[in-house]
C-alpha cells in the first residue's frame, strides 16, 4: 500500500490575499508575502489502499464527513488524475493548534496533504509544482510548501501562480505572539469570503496599491527593518478587513476583544517598543515582536481580559516528507 507522511506550518500573512482573479484555479488577484509558523503543524498522512470503498478523512483522530471530505475528496482527484492512479486513499491528519480561528489550517493542511499525497502517489513535485497543486487545495497553502519568509506570485494562469522563498527562516528573528480571543470555528470559511472580495468598493483601490505595499514589505523583510515592516503590514490588514466589512453582505471577523488587542499593540509602539498586529479571517491577533521582546510581549498579552492564551510561533522551514 503506498504511503507517505508529510508535515507542514500554517503561515501568516504580512501582505493578504483576498480575492482571486479566478475563483476555480485559485488565481489571487494580488501576491501575497507570509512567514511560515514554526511550532504550529499539521502532520498528514496519506494511504492508497486497494481496499478502501472510498476516500477517508481522519482529523484529530475523529472522522469527518460532509463539506471538508469533499474538499480533500476533489483534491485527491488531481493527485490521481496526474499520477494515472484508481485507488481511494486513507488520509490521517493531526494538528497542534486551534482550526478555524484566523490561524490559517487550510494552508498547512493542504500543503502536508499535497506533499504526502503526490509522494503517496509515486509523483516527484518540484517545489514549484507542488506549491501549484497545494494552491488548489486552498490558495495560501501554496506559501506553506517553500520555507522561512515566502512571496506567492499571484501569475496569470495555473502554471504561473506559486509561492517561492525569500528568505530563509533564520534571516530574521521575528516572533509571531498569536493571542487567541476565541477558540470557536468561525462562521464565514475564508472560501466563500474570497468571493465576496469583489462586492466591496474598496477592493479595486486596494488592488490597485498592492504593488507599492508588497515592495516596501519585501524590501523591509530583506533589510530587517521593522519599523517600515509594522507600518505596511498594518495597512495592508486593515485594508483587507476593509474589503471584509463592506462586501455584500458584509463579514465582520472581529470581536471586541480584537480592537482592544490592536488599540493595545498601538500604544506600545508610541511608547517606543518594536511591536505590530496583524488579523487573519478570524478574531485572534498576530502581534509581531523580535525575540529579544518575546517574553514582556506575551506577558503582557496575557494580561489583558480577552485574551484566553497566547501562542508563540517564530520563523518556520519548509514543507517536508517524514
Ligand atoms: C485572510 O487560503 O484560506 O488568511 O483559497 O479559499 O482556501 P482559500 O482561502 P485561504 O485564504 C486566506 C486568507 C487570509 C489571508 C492570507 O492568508 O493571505
Amino acid at each position: 500500500m503506498p504511503s507517505a507522511i508529510a508535515q507542514s506550518h500554517p503561515n501568516i500573512a504580512f501582505i493578504k490575499y483576498w480575492g482571486n482573479r479566478d475563483d476555480l484555479l485559485r488565481i489571487p488577484s494580488n501576491n501575497s508575502i507570509s512567514m511560515n509558523l514554526d511550532g504550529l503543524s499539521t502532520q498528514t498522512q496519506v494511504t492508497f489502499d486497494s481496499s478502501q470503498a472510498s476516500d477517508e478523512l481522519i482529523l484529530n483522530s475523529a472522522p469527518v464527513q460532509g463539506p471538508a471530505l469533499k474538499r480533500v475528496m476533489v483534491f485527491l482527484d488531481l493527485v490521481r488524475q496526474m499520477a494515472e492512479l484508481q485507488l481511494f486513499a486513507r488520509v490521517e491528519s493531526q494538528n497542534n493548534f486551534p482550526m478555524g480561528a484566523g490561524i490559517a489550517s487550510s494552508a498547512s493542511a493542504f500543503a502536508a496533504l499535497a506533499l504526502a499525497a503526490s509522494a503517496a502517489a509515486g509523483l516527484k513535485l518540484s517545489e514549484k509544482d507542488l506549491s501549484r497543486l497545494a494552491r488548489g487545495g486552498s490558495g495560501s497553502a501554496c506559501r506553506s510548501i517553500p520555507g522561512g519568509f515566502v512571496e506567492w506570485q499571484a501569475g496569470q494562469d495555473d502554471d504561473t501562480s506559486y509561492a517561492t522563498s525569500i528568505a530563509p527562516p533564520e534571516h530574521w528573528s521575528l516572533v509571531d505572539c498569536i493571542a487567541i480571543v476565541s477558540q470557536e470555528h468561525k462562521a464565514t470559511g475564508s472560501a466563500q469570503g474570497q468571493a465576496l472580495a469583489h462586492t466591496s468598493p474598496l477592493q479595486a483601490p486596494r488592488l490597485a496599491d498592492a504593488p507599492r505595499r508588497l515592495e516596501i514589505c519585501r524590501q523591509a523583510i530583506l533589510d530587517r527593518d521593522f519599523s517600515a515592516f509594522a507600518e505596511v503590514v498594518e495597512q495592508d490588514s486593515n485594508l483587507m478587513h476593509a474589503v471584509m466589512m463592506t462586501a455584500v453582505p458584509p463579514l465582520f471577523y472581529w470581536q471586541p476583544a480584537t480592537l482592544e488587542v490592536i488599540q493595545t499593540v498601538i500604544n506600545w509602539r508610541k511608547d517606543g517598543l518594536q511591536v505590530c498586529y496583524t488579523i487573519d479571517a478570524g478574531p485572534n491577533v498576530h502581534v509581531l515582536c523580535l525575540e529579544q521582546h518575546t517574553n514582556p510581549v506575551k506577558e503582557s498579552l496575557e494580561q489583558l481580559p480577552g485574551v484566553e492564551k497566547v501562542l508563540i510561533a517564530r520563523p518556520g522551514g519548509a514543507a517536508r516528507l517524514l
